[in-house]
């Protein structure tokens, strides 16, 4: 927002568009010209500087602010109206002070500082005396000539200063090969010393290929710990960082999926063998911040897991954390077994398991074709909670103790899937749990849903309050306006199916009223006067037409990434706020839409909060519409001021059907008195 703001304060609209090659001409407050978007011999374009607006009261019978126009103007959508604004402006999308470049300045001491770290191990490896054993070591692992070379696999050497000595005489201070973890400091004597000793050494990247950190494997099964990796550092953070990712992006790009193996040899084998889209997450938990990574690149991700049992009871134990987190869009079994949610992240995500406890490296090695039917046979993570519940299940269980497993996955399996595949989930956890046939569990598991909502904890962990939280007090009727704005907004992402209700109110009114059909068309990304809610309103509109049920993924995909973060917070805002904020403001009666609603509800069993949004935002859109119409009309009166006869004539009669819009808006809006809605 705080962008949008700056280039609005930064530019002014009339001297933009005269620039943009739009002779406009000065007529008392406001100025006019032939409009710029279709052809005409009277101007019908006007521009009001005080609003800093425009409106084509001919043809194109629209108008907006500087963002609309460039859009239109350009033929581009918001994110590049932005950017082209912006460069106008002189504001910079990402702003980067003095100190930021310092610290990037940095950052690249660093880096190269670790590029050079890496070249000095792995040319040790390669012809080293001292490196023998290690070469050995690799040999025994089945690792070849050109892999150690594609990965830049190295040997630390055992003495306790060989990195210091060599990177200090290329320019790198100590405190520099500490920060980026390549030296130690011993807690007594406090000398500085290698971290890294008689190990053999994988360089981990970043997605660029950029050397970040090192995973070091001890030569000497007595050596402990097995793997010493870089502490975490500026620019090695283990939880983020997916070895192997530059390596394999393309491959998962084109391929649309990424296998995931635990350990670094696993990857280094894979890769070697040719399975080039499998990356390792270095034995921690895979996070949310990785799973980010992937979903730029893929579209579903293939977790290959130990097979252990203890994975699988992890499995079952984290069921309970996932039931408690509130709105379960995805959810994904991590290495270690437990359950994570992964909310709308855009990917699928399925599970293999390597038969007889096998690390994928050992599979591959010894079978590579068995390595690519495991992947090809990959389960759903639904599939895969359910054998595995199964699987835990005594012979003896009781009745009882069957249904309370079901009841423990049923809402995990609801909140994964599609309707068809929420069914066929169900109907095999009945099979596999032997509960009888499934629909009897799977409406038991809807009730339980729509109970859930009722209650469903707020983000800070508390229930849902049942007093409205306060909302900002607007100071201005801006204020009002935007609160409007932002409340349809959030209630139309939260409850997209809303849409058809709010849309069929203004269908309705445009066949009552044919003459003011275009006032009265569907709510449309005019009647949003924020640039930024204007724009997620239409790529809204256009994922619903095209994506139906996995609109909320393409809308987010098609977002400019300045905007996320306002589609994140209209995903999440407390509706109830703005609800009480709006009612104490509304010229129309929200009783008007009542008897509609009350039909409805003996229709379809509609959550109450689902409900009570099905009465208020089809009121308050329409309280969008006017206000927009009351804006035009006042726009008019300022040209009327100063209109020959002719236009005068034209003018009025466009007033006359504003006039007969909003009279049709503020119609419905109060009920007649037979409770008729129109
Ligand atoms: P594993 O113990 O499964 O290692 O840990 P691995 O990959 O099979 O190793 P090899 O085949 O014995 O050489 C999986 C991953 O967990 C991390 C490493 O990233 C490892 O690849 N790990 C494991 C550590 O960071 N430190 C350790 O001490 C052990
Ligand atoms: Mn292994």
């Amino acid at each position: 927002m705080s962008i949008i703001q700056e280039i609005r304060a930064k530019l002014d609209l009339v001297q933009y568009i005269s620039q943009s090659g739009v002779p406009l001409r000065k007529a008392g407050r406001y100025f006019t010209a032939c409009c710029p978007f279709h052809s005409e011999k009277t101007p019908s374009f006007v521009v009001f500087p005080d609003s800093q607006t425009w409106h084509c009261f001919g043809a194109c019978s629209t108008g907006g602010d500087i963002f609309s126009y460039v859009q239109r103007r350009e033929n581009v959508d918001f994110s590049e109206a932005l950017r082209l604004l912006a460069q106008k402006a002189g504001v910079q999308l990402q702003t980067r002070t003095a100190e930021q470049q310092q610290r990037e300045t940095h950052l690249n001491k660093l880096r190269s500082l670790l590029s050079e770290a890496a070249r000095f191990y792995h040319q040790r490896l390669l012809n080293a005396p001292d490196a023998a054993e290690a070469r050995a070591y690799v040999a025994r692992r089945g690792l070849s000539e050109a892999t150690l070379v594609q990965f830049q696999i190295g040997y630390a050497p055992s003495g306790w200063h060989s990195a210091l000595d060599r990177l200090k005489q290329i320019g790198y201070s100590e405190s520099e090969l500490l920060e980026a973890g390549i030296l130690t400091r011993h807690e007594e004597s406090e000398r500085l010393y290698d971290r890294f000793r008689d190990r053999l050494m994988i360089p981990i990247c970043d997605e660029s290929g950029q050397v970040i950190g090192f995973g070091a494997r001890a030569l000497k099964p007595e050596a402990q710990p097995k793997y010493l990796n870089s502490p975490q550092t500026p620019l090695f953070d283990k939880s983020a960082a997916l070895f192997a990712l530059h390596h394999a992006r393309r491959s998962i790009r084109e391929s649309e999926t990424a296998v995931i193996v635990e350990g670094y040899m696993d990857a280094i084998q894979a890769h070697q063998h040719g399975f080039t889209n499998v990356v390792a997450q270095m034995g921690t938990a895979l996070t949310q911040a990785q799973l980010k990574t992937l979903s730029r690149f893929a579209r579903r991700l293939i977790l290959a897991l130990d097979a252990d049992e203890a994975g699988a009871r992890a499995t079952l134990r984290g069921l309970e954390t996932v039931r408690q987190v509130a709105s379960v869009q995805r959810v994904f079994v991590d290495p270690s077994g437990a359950l994570r949610e992964s909310s709308r992240l855009n990917l699928e995500i399925q599970v293999v398991t390597p038969p007889n406890g096998k690390d994928p490296d050992d599979l591959i090695r010894e079978n590579p074709q068995a390595w690519r039917d495991l992947i090809a046979q990959a389960q759903g993570v639904a599939e895969y909670v359910i054998n595995a519940a199964a699987a835990s299940l005594p012979a003896n269980a009781t009745l009882a103790e069957r249904e309370q497993i079901a009841r423990e996955l049923l809402p995990l399996l609801l909140a994964t899937e599609n309707n068809l595949q929420q069914q066929a989930n169900v109907q095999l956890l009945a099979y596999k749990l032997r509960l009888g046939s499934g629909k009897a569990l799977l409406e038991w598991a809807l009730q339980q849903q729509r109970a859930k909502r009722l209650d469903r904890p707020q983000p800070n962990g508390k229930p849902a309050q049942t007093q409205p939280p306060a909302a900002p007090a607007p100071a201005t009727s801006l204020a009002h306006s935007e609160a409007r704005q932002e409340y349809c907004l959030a209630a139309l992402l939260q409850y997209p199916n809303l849409l058809a209700d709010v849309q069929r109110v203004f269908r309705q009114l445009a066949a009552a009223e044919p003459s003011a059909q275009a006032e009265l068309q569907p709510l449309c990304a005019a009647d949003f006067a924020r640039p930024d809610l204007r724009a997620i309103f239409e790529a809204f509109l256009r994922a619903r037409a095209q994506y139906e049920e996995d609109w909320l993924n393409y809308l987010e995909a098609q977002l400019p990434v300045d905007l996320r973060p306002v589609l994140e917070q209209l995903l999440m805002a407390p509706l109830e706020a703005y609800e009480h904020r709006l009612r104490q403001m509304s010229e129309i009666d929200p009783r008007a839409l009542s008897k509609d609603v009350a039909t409805l509800r003996e229709i379809a069993a509609l959550n109450p909060d689902e409900l009570r949004h099905r009465t208020a935002l089809p009121h308050q859109a329409l309280s969008l519409r006017l206000s927009r119409l009351r804006r035009e009309c006042t726009e008019l009166s300022y040209l009327m001021q100063e209109a020959d006869e002719a236009q005068l004539q034209e003018h009025l009669q466009r007033n006359t059907v504003y006039l007969r819009a909003i009279r049709a808006l503020m119609q419905a809006a109060h009920p007649t008195p037979d409770g008729q809605l129109l």
